[in-house]
């Protein structure tokens, strides 16, 4: 299955260390530079709704910035309890272009890779 990846940005767009949000079909994802790799997330904290995009980014993990929840931005896990994740879309650099799929990844393996395709990109 091909995926469909949608420009929503330029490389400078998103300063190192933080993250910024997008809207992208009926979803509102976070993107972030996380060391010049680029992760995405469901934007919307799963607790009471506050952007992650706007929240504290520091070794992978985003800082919900209402009331701290911590969640992995390599693979949406929740950071209390790893049985749990918010949803992680695919993204890549083309160019200059930052781009994202609109639907997330399903399962851990694809979201593995997702990440490996981003950082060889
Ligand atoms: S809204 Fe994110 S931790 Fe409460």
């Amino acid at each position: 299955m091909s995926d469909d990846f949608i420009t929503v940005a330029q490389v400078g767009d998103i300063p190192q260390g933080k993250g910024k949000s997008f809207e992208v079909g009926d979803r509102i994802i976070a993107i972030f530079n996380d060391g010049g790799n680029y992760r995405a997330i469901d934007d919307m904290c799963p607790h009471m709704g506050a952007s992650l995009a706007t929240g504290v980014l520091s070794q992978s993990e985003v800082a919900c910035p209402w009331h701290g929840w911590r969640f992995d931005i390599r693979d949406g896990t929740w950071c209390d309890n790893r049985s749990l994740r918010t949803d992680v879309f695919k993204v890549r650099v083309q160019g200059d272009d930052i781009q994202v799929t609109a639907t997330p990844v399903v399962d851990a393996k694809d979201q593995l890779d997702a990440n490996r395709e981003s950082e060889n990109s």
